[in-house]
């Protein structure tokens, strides 16, 4: 389980996350959605240990937060792994994509070599690679193929939760909606729990079964994914953010049609 306490992270002197909270339960999922700027990068940032918050704490099964002092980076990132937007950085271009895959394997893992072949072909099969991708290096496959190949790179030493920081932004929308089905059915296989990050409500739904809304740094609300549109109980920037995404949703059909 994952607990995050009274987080707060201050940049140059200005708050940039105020008082975050919540938990997420073992095989849950919960949607972290606002606009740009809101501070979700910022808040990934603080629960991969890239950057300390300035106050607050974050606890993983129990365990704290690796720091300065307490150098469980190893530990945390066997359990804890992270797939970005902006990922061209993820796969080192001067490898294959099959030791770009491997890679973890071996700095997590005390697998075999033939246990690690088994496993980079059973990962990329899993998010839809063709074996003949893996003797490329990362830079010939396209957008798509690239974020596949990230996923399986995050999935591939089965940790126990998975943040997703606007990792279809890049996308168009068909590329966007499949690489959300493939998160949907890795999850339910793999009872992963999912922290997703993204400035799309749209994309959420059937994802995501708990949405936190952040604004500015700060928690507007948390609710149940099938209250998303209960306008007696949203708070009325949650409802703008579902118009804006409507709106949006609409524009895009006419566009395609
Ligand atoms: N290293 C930094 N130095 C100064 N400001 C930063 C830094 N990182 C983030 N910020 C600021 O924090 C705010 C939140 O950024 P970010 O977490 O990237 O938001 P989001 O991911 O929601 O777009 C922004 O105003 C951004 O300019
Ligand atoms: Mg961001």
């Amino acid at each position: 389980m994952l607990e995050v306490y009274q987080l707060h992270k201050e940049i140059n002197g200005r708050e940039i996350l105020k008082d975050i909270q919540f938990t997420i339960k073992d095989g849950g999922s919960l949607a972290i959605v606002g606009e740009s700027g809101s501070g979700k990068s910022t808040l990934a940032q603080l629960i991969m240990a890239l950057k300390q918050p300035t106050s607050g704490q974050v606890l993983f099964n129990g365990r704290c937060l690796p720091n300065k002092r307490i150098k469980s980076y190893k530990e945390w990132y066997r359990d804890i792994q992270i797939v970005f937007q902006n990922s061209a950085s993820t796969l080192n271009p001067s490898m294959s994509l099959f030791q770009c895959l491997e890679e973890p394997l071996i700095n997590f893992t005390s697998l075999k070599k033939q246990e690690r072949k088994e496993r980079v072909l059973e990962y990329s099969s899993k998010v839809g690679l063709h074996e003949d991708l893996l003797r490329n290096r990362p830079g010939r496959l396209s957008g798509g193929q690239y974020q596949r190949a990230c996923l399986a790179k995050a999935l591939i030493i089965h940790p126990k939760l998975l943040i997703c920081d606007e990792i279809v932004s890049n996308l168009d929308m068909l590329l966007q909606h499949q690489i959300i089905e493939l998160l949907k059915s890795i999850q339910k296989e793999e009872g992963l729990s999912l922290l997703f990050i993204t400035h799309d409500l749209s994309l959420v739904p059937g994802l995501c079964t708990d949405i936190l809304v952040l604004k500015e740094g700060e928690k507007v609300e948390q609710f149940r994914a099938s209250s998303l549109r209960d306008e007696g109980e949203r708070d009325s920037y949650t409802m703008n953010l579902v118009k804006s995404t409507e709106m949006l949703e609409a524009a895009w059909k006419q566009y395609v049609l």
